[in-house]
């Protein structure tokens, strides 16, 4: 079950720390991400959930520590080892444009053009039925700049379902949604973890998204340079002593 102690992790992070020029973002992080579990990681802006999801996925390399996905060590893994573990994780980034003058089956199709053999029916084939899990059927022929904002976050997130990984990273994706359209995009990343599997990791500092969809999270502290919290975000909020995780899910404002 995801979530149980028994589940296995699917991503290690160990002892990691993240340095620019010198200055300490983070020190100390450790965790793991079960199978099949949403994960979250959240905090205040700049407390660096972006660049831990940058170290998780191999974009930068630790300045101490390590991680592992899928049982494969992400540092010191050459070019070929790298790009074949890529294909196996999905990214939905923050900014997550899609390319303006191309239909959204067009967009989902770019993925599986750069990765697989695939004959161009057989793309749009494929990326039709992510636009479907994700609710936009209707709308494969549309161009990004016909769709809403929730409609595009949707899409990101199909055109990083396209070659079907088993982990999906999603940076703040209901960054800018109105609060209905961010409370049906967790309904979504919850209903494609139960029905598909998938496992997914996802950055927020919006609380009502935190307690919809987390199954566990961390949450990481400027001040503290590192983590302050782990565990159930329900019990975090009912059972926490940390003044500052207190604060932030009661919604206190601090002295
Ligand atoms: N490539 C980089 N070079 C230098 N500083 C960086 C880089 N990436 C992030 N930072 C710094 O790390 C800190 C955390 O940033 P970020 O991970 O984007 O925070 P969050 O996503 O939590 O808002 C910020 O002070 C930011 O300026
Ligand atoms: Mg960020």
């Amino acid at each position: 079950m995801p979530g149980t102690p028994e589940a296995e992790a699917v991503i290690r992070v160990r002892d990691l720390a993240a340095r620019f020029d010198g200055r300490t973002i983070f020190e100390h992080v450790t965790f793991d991400v079960r199978r099949g579990e949403v994960f979250v990681i959240l905090g205040g802006s700049g407390c660096g959930k972006s660049t831990l999801l940058k170290h998780m996925i191999g974009l930068y390399a630790p300045a101490e520590g390590s991680i592992e996905i899928l049982g494969v060590r992400m540092d010191g893994l050459d070019g070929a080892a790298r790009v074949a573990l890529l294909r196996r994780i999905g990214v939905m980034w923050q900014s997550g444009a899609l390319f303006g003058s191309s239909t959204l089956a067009e967009n989902i199709g770019v993925p599986l053009e750069e990765h697989t053999d695939l004959p161009a029916e057989a793309r749009d084939m494929v990326a039709r039925v992510k636009l479907g899990l994700v609710g936009l059927a209707d709308a494969a022929g549309r161009l990004p700049a016909e769709i809403s904002g929730g409609m595009a976050k949707r899409a990101g997130i199909a055109r990083a379902m396209a070659l079907d990984p088993p982990i999906l990273f999603l940076d703040e994706p209901s960054a800018g949604l109105d609060p209905i359209t961010s409370a049906g995009l967790d309904a979504l990343i919850r209903q494609l973890a139960r029905d598909l599997g998938t496992t997914f990791v996802v950055v927020t500092h919006e609380l009502q998204s935190i307690l919809a969809i987390g199954d566990r999270c961390i949450m990481l502290d400027k001040e503290a340079k590192g983590m302050i919290a782990e565990g159930d975000p329900r019990r975090l909020r009912d059972e926490s002593r940390n003044p500052v995780v207190r604060a932030f899910f009661r919604r206190e404002v601090l002295a």
